[in-house]
């Protein structure tokens, strides 16, 4: 099964007849609480277990796409990528899936609210902004599950980005993986407030693809994931229902760490950390043992991202006067 057959079995045989001038589309970062970490399926980025997220509503991606004579062209930021770059290439083997002919280009312009590749998640939101303007530069109307799937053949954890909110991505069984896609839940949380800590805005040492495919296949801590996700995926969703910060607090973090302990198990290891990542790991811990209700995740970077009650944001700025913070409701 290839990513072709996914993107035909979706829009059928009139994939792109129409197309309408210049399109402009945005998408949300999202922020992995329970992680994704594992392919069943590395052409298709099925996973091997659910994961859930919550998208930082208008933090993220815009894309203005439209047709182009001579060739493919994309700028990351207002500039001009080389075509020879990764960045160039994962776009291009992206938008191949729907060209209507091979003299078909596209002009691809996309800005990140957030350092890009550097474990913020940009690629999640930049492949959701893309699916998001192809979605309408076409006038496809497809509906959240079917551009879901179209968002995850451009990175995993871009089918989380499509929806606002909590997002369930559903691992599925289908080898098509028309069963693997990210959906909203009903819960909303006003009071959970996130914040950023940016340690480096470098891009990361080794790709998430990598790492992941690495791990699964060297790391023997990496042999009970899937059991270590079922647990943490129903406590969290207990606390969620029960607005529970101590306990969602809790798995979030532990669940972040267990995904970084299976990358310290791969061989060769992976270590995302910085000296200053685990200096405010410390801090974050040493706050709690003081009464404050602060908790954090990793994603594969250095950088932190803070969860904690909306009440407790002037404790939180007073002692990480950089924090940024995230309006999500
Ligand atoms: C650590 O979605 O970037 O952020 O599917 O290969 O593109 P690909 O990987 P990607 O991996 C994200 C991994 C993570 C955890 C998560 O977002 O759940």
């Amino acid at each position: 099964m290839t990513k072709q057959d996914v993107i035909n079995q979706i829009l059928g045989k009139n994939k792109s007849s129409d197309y309408y001038g210049t399109v402009t589309a945005f998408a949300p970062v999202n922020i992995a609480l329970i992680k994704y970490w594992g392919k069943r399926n590395e052409i298709l980025n099925l996973p091997v277990t659910d994961s859930l997220s919550i998208s930082l509503t208008n933090l993220g991606t815009t894309t203005e796409l439209s047709v182009n004579n001579n060739k493919d062209t994309v700028f990351l930021n207002d500039k001009k990528i080389d075509e020879h770059s990764d960045f160039f290439n994962r776009i291009v083997n992206f938008v191949d899936l729907f060209r209507p002919d091979p003299e078909f280009y596209f002009t691809v312009k996309t800005k990140n609210d957030i350092p890009t590749n550097a474990g913020l998640a940009s690629s999640a939101s930049g492949f959701c902004a893309l699916t998001n303007a192809l979605n309408k530069l076409f006038s496809w109307n497809l509906d959240h599950q079917h551009m879901s799937i179209i968002a995850r053949l451009g990175s995993g954890s871009a089918c989380r980005s499509i929806e606002n909110g909590f997002v369930y991505w559903h691992a599925g069984k289908q080898q098509d993986g028309m069963d693997s896609y990210g959906e909203t839940l009903s819960y909303k949380w006003s009071e959970l407030t996130i914040g950023i800590l940016t340690v480096s805005d470098k891009p990361k040492v080794i790709s998430s693809r990598k790492a992941m495919s690495l791990t699964s296949k060297t790391s023997l801590l990496y042999k009970n994931w899937s059991e270590r996700i079922s647990h943490d995926l129903k406590s969290l969703l207990g606390s969620l229902k029960e607005k529970d910060m101590k306990r969602f607090g809790e798995i979030t973090e532990s669940n972040a760490l267990s995904m970084h302990a299976t990358m310290l198990d791969t061989k060769p290891p992976i270590l995302y950390w910085l000296p200053e990542t685990v200096q405010y790991m410390r801090e974050i811990w040493n706050l709690r043992e003081n009464g404050i209700s602060v908790y954090f995740t990793i994603d594969a970077g250095p950088n932190i991202k803070l969860i904690f009650d909306k009440k407790d944001s002037n404790t939180i700025k007073k002692y990480f006067p950089e924090v940024k913070l995230i309006n999500i409701w």
